[in-house]
């Protein structure tokens, strides 16, 4: 099989990004930002904005363009700019200068002079936690979660009557999503009617909150995104160019293109907040778990726009017999917080899987064996047992391949390199959004498929092939894959690794659909197959004796085409099993004994993720996440000073991994379909392989080293001698 239908138009240049679009007439627009990260906005000077050549308009709280707030079913309450006068972060979009060019936009709006009434600003997660709030209480009126045996009155009783105790605090770091496509928009509006290039997890979802933002139908919003230069759940909430754009271009009455620079991406845009995170872990002396408890601060911005849930996933990875897991949130003066890579799982997982490795040492107990002694068969507290859970394969698949059997008690030495190795546990929840698709058969013999949806990278493209192929029994070369366009059936987001079972139902569906449509015409009246008893094979009608390609049956009755829609969502399978992707993910880091620089120079992940469609796109998403959660080990966090100013916000001091950071990716699945979820039998990969990573390079420190760090990212100060 070979590998994604957009990498040569990407790798050759030729896929046109969102800001790739230059219409006649168009005006740039370029985003003022706040410099204080809490008070109001108290007066702007524009004068000085407006003697700059091209200048065409200078908007700001108390010049503001038509928007108002949006809120939808998907998202919730999505932040609009230019609403009040507020500053609630430093970095903040308060204003936006349209100029001719984007040198005048940017000219002008450095000239832009913004007074503020300036308020005390909180900033530090480690301070905040005093001042911490309950998280808002789920739907049964309850926060946090806990299960404990009967007779048992609470986790601190469970703990203390634990054989073998562990605990610990674990502290993650802001994470910013770093996509290699800065969040922009090109907007253009004709006759009352809006298009929208912008990169986007979702073209529907897009132009259902630019619709409500502007006060039109949605049925006037058409926006397009049919390349994606990476989102990872920070594209899809409609982003502040988008906004803007659109509102200056109906403004103005001319195109306007929107984009934010590499620095404003860091604080316009959102972040995955830092959590602070407890653990504690009993056991009997056999290494079984009897009581799990986690609790988690995590910092979100002051409008609380989304917390990172750390610790609620705890429940789905072992069994014990009594746990507790708690969320707190704490608001601060930072960038906004949103979806990023396995929002809760990622952070969490450092915490939880770390602290299983200082349990498997305080044991002298193997890490994958203290695994595979608690492996769960469903969430705690749920009756719903796991549909296919095949995580013992992944640890013992992932022992032998990465020869753990020879693993010594400590690191070994090799010249003046500590080597360790450590590992953890990847799991994933499986789900699905509501999809709609089109399929389209042709009197040509050849097919489309068409959703809105987006392909942020993850390679939904190709999979829409495979499946259509598949579904219509014909090769994949006369498949045409069509997303990114709001104009096609609703395909919802590309988010929570749900996109291959929400779409890949629906095309089954849709397939289905244009099947029994064309075998109804063919034995239809006046059809060559009148009344005869037909099926299907092979891209082909079939009666006893004959047969006819669906072109061929389409030319006869007079068709050039024939379409029919299918749609996925969230069904019965929820009240019959729990759903998840498990994994078992394994480092190995070298650590220079003198300098402590630390290298990674192995990783391995096993997964069971149910059916890989696509092998190669799998395999890239896979690894892409691994690549993740040694960047979270080892090299992410945004530094954000006292004044709430980012102090990296670049990419030259927010350290991502480059290829010398990264050593060979060694993926493997191990198959087993997971028809309980969804037709296809593929369950979520994307977030999948960033869970555990982290803790398994941490683990693997620790091993080289006898240093046990439980913050993230380490760096070389962290392994001093101490
Ligand atoms: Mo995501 S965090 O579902 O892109």
């Amino acid at each position: 099989m070979s590998g994604r239908l957009d990498g040569p138009v990407k790798v050759t240049g030729r896929a046109g990004y969102g800001a790739d679009h230059n219409l006649p007439g168009m005006a740039h627009g370029h985003v003022v930002l706040s410099t204080i990260a809490h008070g109001e906005v108290r007066h702007v000077d524009t004068t000085a904005a407006r003697r700059v050549p091209g200048v065409l308009g200078v908007y700001s709280p108390f010049n503001p363009l038509a928007l108002r707030p949006v809120s939808t079913p998907m998202f919730g309450d999505t932040w609009v700019p230019l609403q009040d006068e507020e500053v609630a972060y430093y970095g903040q979009p308060i204003g936006l200068v349209v100029a001719d060019t984007v040198e005048h936009a940017r000219d002008a709006a450095m000239a832009v002079e913004v007074s503020y009434g300036e308020r005390p600003a909180r900033t530090s997660l480690a301070e905040g936690l005093a001042d911490a709030e309950d998280e808002p209480p789920g739907p049964d009126g309850s926060s946090g979660f806990s299960v404990l045996e009967p007779g048992v009155g609470s986790i601190a009783e469970a703990l203390a009557a634990s054989p073998v105790v562990v605990e610990g605090t674990y502290s993650t770091a802001t994470q910013n999503h770093a996509a290699m496509e800065p969040h922009s928009a090109v907007a253009v509006w004709d006759a009352g009617e809006l298009t929208v290039y912008s990169g986007t997890q979702g073209a529907d979802l897009q132009a259902v909150e630019l619709a409500a933002a502007l006060g039109v139908d949605p049925a006037c919003v058409h926006a397009v995104n049919p390349f994606v230069g990476g989102a990872f759940g920070g594209k899809g909430r409609t982003s502040v160019a988008a906004f803007l754009a659109a509102a200056a271009a109906r403004a103005l009455d001319r195109p306007v293109k929107v984009v934010l620079s590499r620095e404003q991406v860091f604080t316009a845009t959102a972040t995955r907040g830092a959590t602070v995170q407890e653990v504690a872990l009993g056991a009997t002396e056999d290494g079984t778990l009897v009581a799990v408890r986690h609790d988690a601060w995590s910092a979100t911005s002051a409008d609380r726009a989304f917390v990172e849930p750390a610790s609620s996933n705890t429940k789905e990875y072992y069994a014990t017999r009594n746990l507790a897991v708690s969320q707190k949130v704490v608001p601060l003066n930072v960038p906004p917080t949103t979806f990023m890579r396995a929002p809760g799982e990622a952070p969490g997982s450092f915490a939880l899987e770390s602290a299983m490795d200082e349990l498997a040492v305080a044991l002298d107990m193997d890490p994958v064996e203290l695994r595979l002694k608690n492996d769960s068969a469903a969430p705690l507290g749920s009756d719903l047992s796991w549909s296919s859970k095949h995580l013992d394969e992944c640890c013992r698949l992932g022992a032998a391949r990465f020869g753990w059997a020879s693993r010594p008690p400590r690191g070994r030495e090799d010249g003046d390199w500590l080597v360790g190795t450590g590992m953890a546990t990847a799991m994933f929840p499986a789900m699905r959004f509501p999809a709609t698709v089109r399929v389209t058969v042709r009197d040509d013999d050849t097919a489309e498929v068409a959703t809105s949806g987006a392909d942020p990278g993850t390679g939904l493209l190709t999979v829409l092939s495979v499946v259509t192929a598949e579904s219509l029994d014909v090769p994949r070369s006369r498949i045409t894959p069509l997303l990114g366009d709001s104009s096609f059936p609703p395909g919802g987001t590309s988010g929570a690794s749900a996109g291959t079972a929400s779409t890949g139902t629906a095309i089954m569906a849709a397939a289905t659909r244009v099947i029994d449509d064309v075998l109804a015409l063919a034995a239809g009246p006046g059809a060559p197959f009148e009344g005869l008893e037909v099926s299907y094979a092979d891209g082909r009608v079939l009666t006893a004796d004959r047969s006819m390609t669906f072109g061929e049956v389409l030319r006869a009755t007079g068709r050039t085409e024939l379409s029919a829609d299918g749609s996925s969502a969230p069904g019965e399978e929820l009240t019959k099993h729990s759903f998840s992707s498990f994994g078992a993910q394994f480092a190995e880091v070298r650590v220079h004994r003198w300098t402590r620089e630390i290298r990674v120079s192995r990783l391995l992940g096993v997964f069971d993720a149910g059916r890989i469609v696509n092998p190669v796109a799998a395999r890239g998403q896979l690894a892409g996440g691994m690549v993740w959660g040694v960047s979270a080990a080892l090299h992410e966090g945004l530094d954000i000073e006292g004044n709430g100013r980012p102090a990296n916000a670049n990419l030259a001091g927010y350290l991502l991994p480059v290829n010398a950071d990264v050593p060979a990716v060694d993926v493997v699945f191990v198959e087993h379909p997971d028809t309980l979820h969804n037709a296809v039998g593929a369950r979520g990969i994307g977030e999948l392989g960033v869970v555990g990573m982290a803790a398994a390079v941490a683990n693997a420190v620790h091993h080289a080293t006898g240093i046990r760090v439980r913050h993230i990212p380490i760096t070389l100060a962290d392994l001093l001698d101490r």
